[in-house]
């Protein structure tokens, strides 16, 4: 799958925009505040129709304007396909696949796949816990196209949960409808992530393998209090009606997959804790390369890479070995030069000169 050409209107600091990309790599040269995160978004948000800078998508919509419109050509299931979203100062969000309109964005994930890969994921081994679910979910909601639903009903279903708990005086039978409509998807997003975490590791293995000179083997864990495989819905229905007077005195839910994490070890140390910050930046590069290894074996698609700032952030060896495992795909990748190592890295590619929300010159 790829991308083939890309047209921005009124979306960040682009006014318009039309631009045909290569098959193979892509590189978007230019100084900082350019516009080259910004023209990785675009594309991701087509393909996935929300941003992976923020939540708020009229954030994207060029200062001054009521709406922006990004419009993609892609190659996909052996045809082009044209996907239009316009997003309205509103907040409404209309998606439009070959001239359809889509109303539900699992629709649209099962179409293109799509992986960003920025400096913030070097650091996932050493971030918070809910840096590493956020890895979890991103990639199964575009191979799982159930998992997005599960995940949204078990958001809401939390939220009202929580609110609930918070009220002077609590029904136990209205509280136990929330515990049912919790456990019931909550079940299934830990029995997917587990499923998930299995395939990863074995993947990620060999990868991490490779990448540490063949010294350290890699171990990848899926932490969760609700692990009775099999059992998860009474275990997790279990665990929330012990913890019952505890939620109501603190007015949340203390129980359930919203506090999973993903153990990382590499020869028995827990590198979320103790691994050096090179050992976590190799170990966050595996599992990276994993997620990509990963989709397309779920997938049968090499999906489209995009490298926000990535490069110039590994050393020679690595950047290396980034390029060459990933040579198939279609890649976006940014950076503010094209001398040295990343240059290197890079023997060819399509460059694009960024400059001020335009695209200077194609070189
Ligand atoms: N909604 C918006 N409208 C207009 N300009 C924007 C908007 N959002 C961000 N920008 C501008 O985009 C620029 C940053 O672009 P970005 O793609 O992040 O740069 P870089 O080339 O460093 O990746 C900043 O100058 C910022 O002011
Ligand atoms: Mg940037």
């Amino acid at each position: 799958m790829y991308i083939r050409e890309l047209e921005l209107e009124n979306f960040r600091n682009y006014e318009h925009l039309n631009v045909s990309f290569s098959r193979d790599i892509n590189i978007f040269l230019g100084e900082n505040a350019q516009g080259k995160t910004n023209l990785l978004e675009g594309i991701y948000l087509n393909a996935v129709a929300r941003s992976f800078k923020t939540q708020r998508d009229r954030e994207m919509i060029r200062f001054g304007q009521d709406y922006c419109k990004v419009r993609a050509v892609s190659h996909y299931d052996d045809e082009d396909h044209v996907s239009e979203i316009v997003v309205s100062r509103e907040g409404a969000k209309a998606v439009k696949v070959d001239g359809v309109k889509i109303s539900k964005t699992s629709e649209l994930l099962d179409r293109l796949h799509i992986i960003v890969f920025s400096p913030e994921d070097l650091k996932i081994v050493k971030d918070e816990p809910g840096k590493r679910r956020g890895f979890i979910n991103r990639e199964l909601c575009q191979i799982r196209p159930g998992y997005v639903n599960d995940l949204n009903t078990y958001r809401r279903v939390l939220r009202q949960r929580n609110a609930y708990l918070k009220e002077e005086r609590i029904d136990e039978a209205v509280l136990e409808i929330w515990d049912e409509e919790l456990v019931r998807s909550g079940a299934r997003l830990v029995r997917e992530r587990r499923r998930f975490l299995e395939k990863t590791n074995e993947i990620s293995r060999d990868i991490h393998q490779r990448i540490s000179g063949g010294r350290e083997h890699l171990q990848l864990d899926y932490e969760s209090q609700i692990d009775a495989e099999g059992g998860e819905e009474e275990q997790f229905l279990q665990l929330l009606r012990e913890s019952k007077e505890k939620d109501r005195a603190y007015g949340t839910t203390r129980k359930g997959p919203h506090h999973d994490d993903i153990r990382i070890c590499a020869d028995g140390v827990d590198l979320r804790k103790f691994g050096s910050q090179g050992q976590q930046r190799t170990a966050a590069l595996s599992l990276k390369l994993s997620e990509i290894r990963l989709i397309e074996e779920e997938t049968g698609e090499r999906p489209v890479l995009l490298l926000d700032d990535v490069l110039s952030e590994l050393d020679n060896e690595r950047q290396k070995y980034l390029i060459n495992s990933l040579g198939e795909n279609q890649m976006f990748i940014t950076t503010t030069d094209l001398m040295g190592s990343v240059a290197r890295a890079l023997p060819e590619g399509k460059v694009y000169k960024i400059r001020q929300g335009e695209i200077d010159i194609e070189i």
